[in-house]
């Protein structure tokens, strides 16, 4: 337990009256509890440890969204009932952690928040204020997990705003606005190519509404198809009934890793996001004409295997042909058909993930890979099937108020910082456009994500949470 104050944690002191500032001795962060729960939810994966693979409506991702088989928990209550001496009611710390297959919707639960969910799975806990009318405070991540990645990407932004409002529910706090613990849909693309998709959908998006109505997976099980498997979309549902209303947030703050290595290297504390880059995803294919991988002799092949890699080869050119540093790409997804050795590719799949700071720029590189791939079909003799832009999304800018609230609360607990921008994208892009913005970032170990070694300490966690917290509270009282 990490206690920040040397007050004992559930003191029982009155003092509702407490504008933020005199919240500061009272402040305590869980890390123990945080870093248990942490590594439960690790274990709702579909690779073995360290890594963690959870993909979007899959069955690991419903279990760690919500409770397990009902059969599940009357066995659990009846070894609760049983251990009921002994039994710590702590978050999952309880049964002697015999109930381990259920998860976020119960610590929103057992946090005392109001739980409901949208028709994709989107989840929201909500603390009521005070003065409920008012527009509430927002705060949350993500919990799934690209295949074969790490156990804090997203997860810290769900899990320690859950803490942050125990954090204030523990030191005796009343918000004015609610605060409200938002749990996205599939900030991953993984399963149906689209990233940030709840996100997105809350920010009222008519185009993806639309798409999801034929979008299918790799395995051709619609998103719908999905959906509904893991208890949402509903018939009477309508995707668009998820965007929020204009004004829904007063303002939105996620806490994240930096999944850089920045903050680590400079040994600070926290890092404050200033600005999203600006991420696209392209997918492309070729088709040639196959062939034996014996018979058919160079000059008459027409590889669309090659095209491909040509094309991965061009996208690094073009990205570094920008001049500058922040331009980045990525060909994460490269798939050759019918995939037997002695076949000659008679069609390609690419999939390329490129971003920048500086939308323009961003953009003159998506042009310029679209050039290289008409050139490349034309050259090898092969077609461009498809060169369909997935997303080609703006960056976000952070909130003035949103930063000052943070900066004021980084000064109050004397933690170093520094502003920075966000290379990776993050559900704070698309709460940007319908709320005030801002993020939160700690660091973590050598900048390392999106792999098994992603790692980031207790007490950067903590201290995490603890600013998350109190500007929450700050955000609240306005
Ligand atoms: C988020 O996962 C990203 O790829 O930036
Ligand atoms: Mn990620
Ligand atoms: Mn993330």
């Amino acid at each position: 337990m990490e206690d920040f104050s040397g007050y004992p944690i559930h003191a029982p002191i009155d003092y509702s009256f407490a504008a933020p500032n005199s919240l500061l001795s009272f402040l305590s962060v869980d890390s123990t509890a945080l870093e248990n729960q942490i590594d439960e939810l690790s274990t709702f994966s579909d690779t073995p440890a360290p890594s963690v693979t959870r993909i979007l409506y899959t069955e690991k991702d419903v279990l760690a969204r919500r409770c397990a088989l009902l059969l599940v928990f009357t066995l659990c209550g009846l070894i609760l009932r049983y251990h009921k001496e002994n039994a710590c009611f702590h978050g999952i710390d309880w049964g002697m952690g015999i109930c381990k297959l259920q998860y976020i919707k119960n610590l929103m639960g057992l946090s005392g928040l109001s739980v409901r969910e949208d028709a994709v799975g989107n989840i929201f806990g909500r603390w009521d204020g005070y003065e409920p009318d008012l527009a509430p405070v927002a705060t949350g991540s993500h919990i799934d997990a690209i295949p074969y990645s790490g156990k804090y990407d997203g997860v810290v932004g769900v899990l320690g705003a859950i803490e942050a409002i125990n954090v204030l529910k523990r030191s005796g706090f009343k918000p004015k606005r609610s605060l409200e613990v938002v749990l996205f849909t599939s900030e991953e693309p993984t399963r149906f190519g689209i990233s940030c998709l709840g996100s997105r959908l809350l920010a009222g998006s008519e185009a993806l509404a639309e798409a999801l109505k034929t979008t299918v997976d790799a395995q051709n099980i619609s998103f719908l198809e999905a959906a509904r498997s893991a208890g949402y979309a509903k018939e009477q549902d309508d995707i668009s009934s998820v965007f929020l209303k204009e004004g829904s947030y007063s303002a939105f703050l996620e806490l994240h890793i930096e999944q850089g290595p920045i903050l680590e290297a400079e040994g600070l504390s926290i890092g404050i996001v200033t600005a999203i880059a600006a991420p696209a995803s392209l997918k492309v294919d070729f088709e040639g004409n196959g062939g034996h991988a014996g018979a058919v002799l160079m000059p008459n092949r027409n590889d669309a295997g090659l095209a491909a890699a040509e094309l991965a080869l061009d996208v690094e050119k073009h990205v570094l042909g920008s001049g500058s540093i922040d331009t980045v790409g990525t060909v994460g997804i490269l798939e050759l058909h019918p995939g037997a050795i002695n076949s000659i590719p008679s069609k390609s799949h690419v999939e390329i993930d490129t971003r920048d700071i500086d939308e323009k720029r961003r953009n003159d590189v998506i042009e310029k890979i679209h050039q290289s791939a008409t050139t490349i079909a034309s050259r090898r003799r092969v077609r461009l099937s498809e060169f369909k832009i997935v997303n080609q999304d703006p960056p976000a800018l952070s909130d003035k108020s949103v930063i000052e609230a943070m900066e004021a609360t980084l000064k109050e607990l004397n933690l170093t910082h520094k502003m920075m921008i966000s290379r990776a994208y993050h559900d704070s892009l698309f709460m940007a456009r319908v709320s005030p913005m801002g993020m939160l970032f700690i660091p973590c170990y050598k900048g390392y994500s999106h792999k098994p070694e992603e790692y980031a300490s207790s007490h950067n966690i903590g201290n995490g949470v603890k600013v998350l917290a109190l500007t929450l509270a700050k955000l609240s009282l306005k």
